[in-house]
């Protein structure tokens, strides 16, 4: 069964073919992080202008590169939510159009949900057990806009044990980024600079760490504030690595944590924060520790793309979800 995918809930405009719900036959992404840059953060109105002007051809390449024509799709898989609903409705509108002329089902699917799915996607590294994965398993799903953890139970039954409070995890990062005049988006850029820095130059608080499975980002951000416009002096590269540092733990505990409350023998990472090399690393080292297996999706399926757009859709049409024609951007989508 090919399925194309498309995502477009955010600034990156992605095509996907997926084939069984597994195989990715192509996963094409163009990011538009150059034209939000200077402003700090995305600008919907540019967003959406941007995913207008390249879907098409987008979708063309996808095709291209996994060799094969409209007329062998089986279906189109879309992002209707959560996102910028201007973002989300480019998407949308191509996937109708395609669905609609060439009579092939229609399946909407909730991006954070998709999120989780990369942990579906065969890889070099996991090929043949991606279609296996154990349930229940326990997912951190932490992105720009969200941070949660979720208790996979199975295909489609998803509980949210907790979620943030304030700022989503890659949020504080893209502020943290922003105030010490790093860059945008500040993940990656903090993580690069934390590898030159140590973690333990500064003891920032770790926020509930404690306390159940809600999270809360805005303090440490706060402090990170206060801490250098009292001490100009300090080295950003120390900032970086404590603040980094402080995410971590608190992220890695609380998922440790609940895979064992909830008898989970595996944890998966999901979202863009996913990519963070400190929080791969000690999520590696804390599950060993734990007895617990990992799962980690490689780097180009942390963030945001088409292929675990497709895996989900994939899933939901097995299950008999497709949806209508009448379906519509849901800015607010929750999860659960
Ligand atoms: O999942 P994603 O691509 O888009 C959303 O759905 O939000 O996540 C984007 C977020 C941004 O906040 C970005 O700064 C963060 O993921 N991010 C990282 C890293 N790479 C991306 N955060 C920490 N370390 C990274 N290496
Ligand atoms: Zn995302």
């Amino acid at each position: 069964m090919n399925i194309l995918a498309i995502e477009t809930s955010c600034d990156e405009t992605s095509a996907a073919v997926v084939k069984d719900g597994c195989k990715i036959l192509s996963n094409i992404i163009a990011t538009q992080v150059e034209f939000h840059k200077k402003y700090g953060g995305i600008v919907p109105e540019i967003a959406s202008r941007k995913h207008i002007e390249v879907i098409n051809p987008i979708i063309e390449q996808a095709l291209d590169k996994a060799k094969v024509k409209f007329k062998d799709l089986d279906a189109v898989a879309v992002t209707y939510g959560p996102g910028l609903v201007g973002s989300l409705l480019v998407g949308l509108c191509a996937a109708k159009a395609i669905a609609y002329s060439l009579d092939i089902p229609l399946v909407g699917v909730n991006h954070l949900e998709a999120h989780i799915y990369a942990n579906f996607l065969e890889t070099r590294h996991s090929s043949l057990v991606t279609r296996n994965r154990k349930f229940p398993f326990v997912c951190l799903l932490v992105s720009g806009g969200h941070t949660m953890l979720v208790l996979v139970k199975d295909h489609g039954e998803d509980e949210v044990l907790g979620r943030t409070r304030d700022d989503a995890a890659g949020e504080a990062f893209d502020k943290v980024a922003r105030f010490l005049e790093l860059g945008y988006p500040g993940g990656p850029i903090i993580d690069k600079l934390a590898k030159e820095g140590d973690p333990n130059a500064i003891k920032f608080t770790r926020p509930m760490l404690d306390q159940g499975y809600d999270f809360s980002f805005s303090g440490i951000k706060t402090a990170v504030v206060n801490l250098v416009t009292r001490n100009p002096q300090l080295e950003t590269r120390n900032i970086a690595a404590s603040f980094q540092q402080a995410v971590v733990d608190v992220l890695v505990a609380k998922t440790i944590r609940a895979a064992k409350e909830y008898n989970c023998k595996t944890i998966a990472l999901a979202g863009g924060v996913s990519a963070n090399s400190a929080l791969r690393k000690e999520m590696e080292t804390q599950a060993k520790n734990n007895k617990l297996k990992v799962l980690i999706p490689p780097l180009s399926l942390c963030t945001d793309n088409a292929a675990m757009v497709g895996c989900a859709g994939y899933y939901h049409l097995k299950d008999k979800k497709a949806s209508d024609l009448n379906l519509t951007a849901v800015a607010s989508l929750r999860l659960g």
